[in-house]
């Protein structure tokens, strides 16, 4: 069962060449079309030479659960930034009032420091003739309070409501190194090959770091947040209740004001002058990226998933191949510089970072518009191993729970994995669980 939809349209030579691939599908195509490739390079590489060029140099970025550095830091200072991304704050340090853990490291933690956890957030809101309205307070709804008497709990008539997965951080330097223009490219090329049944969505989220100056969302089950400084700032306040320069304004209790100044929370904000939040971005940026499970992967089976995952289009939206910007491009409104350690590194996240609406959209809006109300991105299944809570609400015990749920843009894909034989399916689970 060859993946037909694909070859609808003729690929464009400079993203298929510098951005996607291997696959087989695109490298018989290449074959085939290697007289106009040849006659075409030249202009190609007039137009492109920076992105041509640097594609040629690409390597794979280091993967282990290992928690040893990328190359980003020495790993003495890994080792005590990642101390610090698991040190437990206590309300002396600006935990609360409303809060969701102590640590970051309680939530991403499983197998290693940096990954995720069974741990899962509520959101809220209500529908308002069709425009989504976040929840008195906000959507995020806290689940913990340094007071009984200011526990949050989702009111009445806010009948939109999810639970969300904590995500692993682990790799994300080299998400964050990704050109804007690769993931827009990515989305294109997605459309176009799928004939549109299949459009991720980028959308630009505000970053904390440079006022008024947006970015290509790509953190967060809704692409919330660009830049893992701003996610950093965006989670201490939000999870921990600790307020900084970048987000100094404190949680309410369902909207009733419980900050400095009442007897809820004793320090004046910002409760930490930002220095936790360059550790905290530091640390994520140093990791490797999740590794594939050595013993399984070049296991028969795994071997048949993998082909079969592919084959079905499973890897139209879960990306097998993306290339970060090379070193030294500014990236997150100019605040930040590509590092040597994360620039032109080839990543296998198998996700495209890239809003879809599957059907499992949990009708909450963050940054991107009441357009986004029932998209998610789509999971990275780097790692996913790890995972026995799946999707964005882990709410799917099993990988073929998971497969289930995936219809809208993802339903004719569902369907031809419904149309394997039991065998076949089987295998596409093994192939999963060596990710
Ligand atoms: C209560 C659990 C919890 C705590 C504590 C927590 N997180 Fe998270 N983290 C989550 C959840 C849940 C998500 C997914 C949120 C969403 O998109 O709805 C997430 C997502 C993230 C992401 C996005 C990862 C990606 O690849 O998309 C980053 C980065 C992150 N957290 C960093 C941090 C940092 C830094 C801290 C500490 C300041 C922290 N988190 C504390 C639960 C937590
Ligand atoms: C149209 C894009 C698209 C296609 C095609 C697609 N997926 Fe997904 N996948 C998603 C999105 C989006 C999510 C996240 C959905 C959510 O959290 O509600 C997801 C989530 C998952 C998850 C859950 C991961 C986790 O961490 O919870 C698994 C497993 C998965 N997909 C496997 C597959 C397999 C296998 C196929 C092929 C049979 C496939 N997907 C095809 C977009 C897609």
């Amino acid at each position: 069962m060859r993946n037909d939809i694909r070859s609808l349209a003729a690929p464009r030579a400079s993203t298929e060449i510098v951005r996607l691939g291997p696959n087989k599908g695109e490298q018989m195509r290449k074959i085939s079309t290697l007289t106009i490739v040849a006659w075409m390079a030249v202009s190609v590489w007039v137009l492109l030479p920076a992105v041509v060029g640097t594609q040629s140099g690409a390597t794979d970025a280091p993967a282990g659960f290992d928690g040893v550095t990328n190359g980003f830091v020495d790993q003495t200072t890994h080792d005590a930034d990642a101390d610090v991304f698991a040190e437990q704050e206590g309300v002396d340090e600006g935990l609360g009032p409303v809060y969701n853990a102590q640590s970051c490291g309680e939530c991403h933690q499983n197998p290693l420091m940096g990954s995720s956890s069974q741990i899962t957030e509520q959101r809220a809101g209500r529908l308002v003739n069709g425009v989504f309205v976040s929840h008195r307070g906000d959507s995020l709804i806290h689940s913990r309070a340094t007071f009984a008497s200011i526990q949050e709990r989702i009111q009445p008539g806010n009948t939109v409501r999810s639970f969300r997965t904590s995500l692993s951080i682990l790799g994300d330097g080299f998400v964050e190194a990704i050109a804007n223009s690769t993931l827009e490219e990515l989305a294109d090329d997605q459309a176009r090959n799928t004939n549109g049944a299949i459009r991720g969505q980028t959308i630009n989220v505000p970053l904390g770091e440079v006022p008024n100056a947006t970015r290509v969302g790509r953190f967060g089950h809704k692409n919330q947040q660009a830049s893992l400084l701003s996610f950093a700032g965006d989670a201490y306040l939000n999870e921990m209740g600790i307020t900084t320069p970048m987000f100094p304004v404190e949680n309410t209790s369902n909207g009733t004001f419980v900050g400095f100044g009442t007897a809820f929370d004793p320090l004046p904000e910002p409760e930490d002058d930002g220095e936790d939040l360059e550790i905290f971005a530091r640390f994520m940026r140093a990791t490797k990226v999740p590794p594939r499970e050595a013993s399984l992967v070049n296991n028969a089976t795994v071997r048949q998933g993998e082909q079969l995952f592919d084959d079905i289009g499973c890897d139209i939206c879960h990306t097998r191949r993306i290339v970060t910007a090379p070193a030294g491009t500014l990236i997150n409104g100019g605040a930040l510089r590509v590092h040597a350690s994360l620039g032109n590194k080839i990543i296998r996240p198998f996700g495209d970072f890239l809003l879809h609406d599957i059907g499992t959209g949990d009708g909450i809006v963050q940054n991107g518009g009441n357009s986004t109300r029932n998209k998610v991105r789509t999971a990275p299944l780097w790692g996913v191993r790890t995972r026995n809570r799946l999707m964005h609400d882990g709410l799917s015990f099993t990988f073929n729970e998971a497969i289930q749920r995936h219809q809208g843009e993802a339903g004719f894909v569902t369907n031809r994995f419904n149309n394997l034989s039991s065998s076949q399916r089987d295998a596409i689970v093994a192939y999963l669980t060596s990710l």
